[in-house]
């Protein structure tokens, strides 16, 4: 039976944290052994919000950090395909050819978009149009490479309802070409950061990395924000809802622990430092073995590059021969080849 197709992936905004772990990784952990998995380093979505020398200079450490910390926390690259979307030139000129098939106000009313530009400080009039048209080009990354499936988060959802919509006004207008890509939603979508506020995310400043060492992850997991109306740690607390006990539930394999944790804690006969503590060596027990996987693969010379090379060769082949039947069935297909090829000025 053939595998189905699988297109995922990440802006490279730096080093992966445990919110990617339980949103994304975890997901794609399984997926690479039952389906074909290609996964996008989508530098040119960076583009859209961080697009001065600076932040264009800084992609390569990103893409570098983001491969490692996949490695690392189990991506097999003999099963998965990592490649690098600026270097397909298809998808710049697939973007283009789509972005006839779909409204603009369309695009004006996603909150996603919305909620990047905030993210970012930009406000309405300085949109860009880059921005604006975010979904079209993953679109592209996904038509392209003709996905069945696509694991996203929430807050890519409708992204991925216009990439179905496009993908089925193509096929009307030119004959049938492209699978209607499905969304895949991971199970545990997103994770509370550690202050409690909403979902752990670099700009928000609430993360714990995965290559944090452990005296970090101690430090970080100490500040934690738990319930807010328990003020001793004799006062019964709230369970439910406590990141503390998220995490808890997440990341510590000792249920029976846990579970005494929470009683007592509804009791108010245990205090926050105790359960810190505990969850704390439970997320350094799951990161050891990640750490030290990540120093060696750190080591090992030009693997990030080559595997990037390999794997984004791939995808071109791929994409070039998907955007060769776009324009075949469009009809743009040496449409203008006696012009071009000099035989008659244009004039
Ligand atoms: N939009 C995704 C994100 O939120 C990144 C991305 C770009 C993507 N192109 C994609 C994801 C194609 C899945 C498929 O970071």
């Amino acid at each position: 039976m053939e595998k189905k197709r699988i297109l995922t992936g990440d802006r490279p905004t730096g080093p992966l944290h445990l919110g990617h772990y339980v949103g994304s990784i975890q997901n794609r952990l399984q997926l690479q052994d039952t389906s074909e998995m290609f996964l996008i380093i989508a530098d040119l979505h960076t583009l859209t919000t961080k697009s001065s020398k600076e932040e264009i200079l800084q992609l390569r450490q990103n893409v570098k950090d983001l491969v490692l910390d996949s490695l690392a926390l189990g991506i097999d690259p003999k099963k998965a395909t990592f490649y690098l979307q600026s270097a397909c030139p298809a998808v710049y000129e697939l973007s283009l050819l789509l972005s006839m098939l779909v409204s603009t106000n369309r695009l004006f009313g996603l909150p996603s978009i919305k909620e990047m530009a905030r993210n970012a400080n930009i406000n309405n009039d300085g949109m860009s149009l880059g921005l604006l048209s975010y979904p079209i080009l993953q679109t592209a990354d996904i038509l392209m490479a003709k996905a069945h499936a696509v694991p996203v988060g929430k807050d890519n959802l409708a992204h991925l309802e216009i990439s179905r919509d496009i993908a089925r006004k193509f096929n009307q207008l030119y004959g049938d070409l492209f699978p209607e890509p499905q969304a895949l939603l991971s199970a545990v979508p997103t994770l509370v950061g550690t202050d409690g506020k909403g979902k752990m995310s670099k700009s928000a400043g609430n993360c714990i990395y995965i290559k944090d060492d452990a005296k970090t992850v101690e430090k970080k997991v100490r500040g934690m924000f738990t319930d807010p109306a328990r003020v001793h740690a004799n006062t019964p607390g709230r369970v439910e809802d406590n990141p503390v006990f998220i995490y808890h539930d997440i990341f510590n394999p000792n249920h029976g622990e846990v579970n005494d944790l929470k009683k007592r804690y509804r009791l108010g006969t245990v205090g926050d430092v105790e359960v810190k503590q505990k969850l704390a060596i439970a997320i350094n027990h799951f990161l050891e073995p990640v750490r030290k996987k990540r120093i060696l693969l750190e080591q090992e010379k030009n693997l990030v590059e080559g595997l990037l090379f390999e794997g984004t060769a791939k995808m071109r082949a791929l994409s070039e021969k998907t955007l060769d039947e776009v324009k075949a069935a469009m009809g743009l297909k040496g449409l203008w080849s006696k012009i071009v090829r000099g035989r008659k000025s244009p004039e």
